[in-house]
């Protein structure tokens, strides 16, 4: 699947966002290494601590069905109404979840350019000196 498929799946994961409070929506599409694709939306709270990222929705998503092994994520985020089209980088707490579970040098994050195409980072370059799992030994 190329990383624009990729992108418009996450669009369609975004079309479920449920975000009546920050009327922020995003959609991601997670491919494992089974080639699954898993998609998540974010999912908002009234108490707004409880909410979810769109990234880690997907993630845990497939870790429920004992899915460790993933190569990349497009993640489509924009205001309510909004295309989705500017770059949307993944949040903090995001991107450490991606570090429990995929190698911070080979799992691709996809972002849309804001110029109608995608642009592709490493984990490692987006979480420069990472703490994951093999810091623990
Ligand atoms: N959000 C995501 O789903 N993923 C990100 O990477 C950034 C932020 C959500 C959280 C919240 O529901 C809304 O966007 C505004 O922050």
């Amino acid at each position: 699947m190329t990383n624009e498929e990729l992108m418009t799946e996450a669009k369609k994961a975004r079309e479920h966002a449920y975000a009546p409070y920050s009327h922020f929506q995003v959609g991601a599409a997670l491919v494992a290494g089974n080639g699954k694709v898993y998609h998540g939306c974010n999912i908002e709270n009234a108490a707004y601590g409880p909410s979810c990222c769109a990234e880690r929705t997907a993630f845990f998503q497939a870790v429920c069905e004992g899915v460790r092994e993933f190569e990349k994520i497009a993640i489509a985020g924009g205001p309510e109404g909004s295309g989705a089209d500017e770059l949307c980088a993944p949040c903090g707490v995001c991107r450490q979840v991606m570090m429990e579970f995929c190698n911070p040098q080979a799992f691709q994050i996809v972002l849309a350019d804001g110029k109608g195409g995608c642009r592709q980072f490493t984990l490692d370059e987006l979480l420069p000196y990472g703490f994951g799992p093999k810091n623990l030994g």
